[in-house]
């Protein structure tokens, strides 16, 4: 009798470990989708400043269709960068996604088809050379693509 009373406290004791090791995981594995997200964001930043520099005469336009072509290829994936529990609620100060993001995320889910369209209005601006167009579909992307969903959705780190 009591070495089985003793073997059940052993098994509740590796219970306990193996189950605070894998909300450990769980919580780098969030982490990780964080910060794969942060990076992405930043890559559409660079693009943008790419696109950006070639209006100023900085950059060139093989660079600034690269980066369209770039901008292009993340917009389908956004949504995906955004798993349910990683919020800034659940990870303060490791990520400014609002919980917003996922109590309305039809309102949410609706922004990258919208910069997407943005986005392939803009390859073709770029395409055609003319610089005030290119500036002012740019100006269209920021505001109705990333701004629209930045303003509701995101709280700036600092
Ligand atoms: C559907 C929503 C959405 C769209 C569209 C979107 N963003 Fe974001 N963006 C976010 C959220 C939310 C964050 C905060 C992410 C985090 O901290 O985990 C963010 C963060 C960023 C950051 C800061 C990254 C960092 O960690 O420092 C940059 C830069 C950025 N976005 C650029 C852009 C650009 C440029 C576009 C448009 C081409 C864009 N985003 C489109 C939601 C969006």
């Amino acid at each position: 009798m009591r070495q089985v009373w003793w073997s059940g406290v052993a098994a509740a004791a590796v219970a306990l470990v193996v189950g605070f090791g894998a909300v450990g995981v769980v919580a780098q594995d969030k982490l990780a989708q964080i910060q794969t997200r942060r990076d992405t964001m930043k890559r559409q930043g660079k693009d943008f400043k790419a696109i950006q520099d070639y209006v100023k005469g900085a950059g060139d336009q093989a660079a600034a269709e690269k980066a369209i072509a770039d901008l292009e290829s993340i917009a389908p994936k956004i949504t995906s960068l955004f798993p349910a529990g990683t919020g800034l609620d659940a990870f303060p100060g490791k990520t400014g996604a609002k919980p917003d993001i996922w109590k309305e995320w039809d309102k949410f889910k609706a922004i990258p088809p919208v910069l997407a369209a943005e986005e392939e209005k803009l390859a073709a601006a770029i395409k055609g050379g003319d610089k005030a167009a290119i500036g002012a579909q740019l100006a269209n992307a920021g505001k109705n693509g990333c701004g629209a969903c930045h303003t509701p959705f995101r709280e700036k780190l600092s």
